[in-house]
């Protein structure tokens, strides 16, 4: 199974890379962005996270055919500086985070994923070192719990039905199989909402896999770090996939280039006095272009967002 990386060409010319670039990937997926970020950095290194085993498994073959300069990290990418620090990496060029689930993760029926395929209720993009799993959270949460997060993180305007019916339902028989939640989701909804265009299971999916993964916790603690680990002119990417991703990426982004820094910089970045640490190289959102999306509907809902630091290390 492979992944076609989105927005590609974007992707590597704003991070502008050298042959002596040192590179992270933090969501190496099957490697599509690796693999071709290797072969324009033949003196430098990359280092590529993914906490999904598989992810790792079979990047490291898809990886080894082009080249051998790079290192991958099976671990969540929030702990990116402590890697660093381990291998004497002082500061990165270059730092791509392409958010969301890989087509192989989606397209795998066991991986819980996906409202279209039987699956258990799994979603758990770790599945060694996390124990949260969806079925738990449909399972045990609270009818106001199962609420919040629907609506957080699906935003959706019937979290209160939905979260009734899960309740009613596992009372008689708990939920383990994921078609079981899309018959239940569409039992609470009116037939004007069923008839919308888009799966009316997506958005619960999605806010069950924020919650089961910790997702937008996780992007604001990677931001920071990232952020910390550019050399000077490093650049950071960030290709995210629905709004909530994307409302994180640019407040942490507006907040760090902002003229009038000082206090709002985020904790644990430096304030600066004079200029921005950061400068947007995008000052709009870069979207896939039409064929692209004709050819890979996944990169329909995919932005990418590009910054570059001002100052170096030594200016902290
Ligand atoms: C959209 S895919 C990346 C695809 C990749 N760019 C490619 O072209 O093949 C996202 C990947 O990031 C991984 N991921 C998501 N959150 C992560 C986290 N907190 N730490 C490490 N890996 C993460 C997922 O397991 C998944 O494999």
């Amino acid at each position: 199974m492979s992944h076609t990386p989105v927005m590609l060409n974007e992707v590597l010319n704003g991070l502008n890379l050298t042959k002596d670039s040192i590179v992270v990937d933090l969501t190496l997926g099957r490697g599509g962005h690796s693999k071709e970020i290797l072969k324009r950095i033949p003196n430098g290194h990359l280092y590529a996270f993914d906490q999904d085993e598989e992810a790792i498994k079979e990047s490291k073959k898809i990886l080894s055919e082009v080249a051998s300069n790079f290192t991958l990290i099976h671990d969540n990418f929030i702990t990116l500086n402590d890697y660093l620090a381990f291998y004497i990496v002082k500061g990165v060029d270059a730092i791509l985070i392409d958010l969301g689930v890989s087509s192989p993760q989606f397209d795998k029926p066991d991986r819980g994923f996906s409202y279209r395929f039987d699956g258990p209720l799994d979603m758990r993009m770790d599945q060694k070192g996390n124990h949260l799993t969806a079925e738990i959270i449909v399972n045990t949460y609270s009818y106001e719990n199962l609420v919040s997060i629907f609506r957080e993180y699906g935003e959706h305007k019937f979290a209160h039905r939905i979260a009734r019916k899960i309740i009613d339902a596992r009372e008689v028989k708990p939920l383990t199989r994921t078609l079981e939640l899309v018959d239940v989701i569409k039992s609470a909804l009116p037939m004007k909402e069923l008839k919308k265009v888009g799966h009316p299971a997506k958005t619960i999916f999605q806010a069950l896999r924020i919650e089961v993964n910790d997702e937008l916790n996780a992007l604001k603690d990677v931001l920071v770090e990232s952020l910390k680990a550019l050399n000077k002119d490093g650049r950071l990417a960030v290709i995210t996939f629905h709004s909530l991703e994307d409302r994180i990426t640019k407040h942490t982004f507006s907040e760090v280039s902002a003229i009038n820094r000082g206090r709002r910089v985020p904790m644990r970045l430096p304030a600066h006095e004079d200029k921005p640490p950061y400068e947007l190289v995008n000052r709009r959102v870069i979207i896939a272009k039409e064929e692209e999306i004709i050819n890979n509907p996944r990169a329909k809902s995919a932005k990418l967002r590009i910054i570059k630091r001002n100052g170096g290390k030594d200016e902290r």
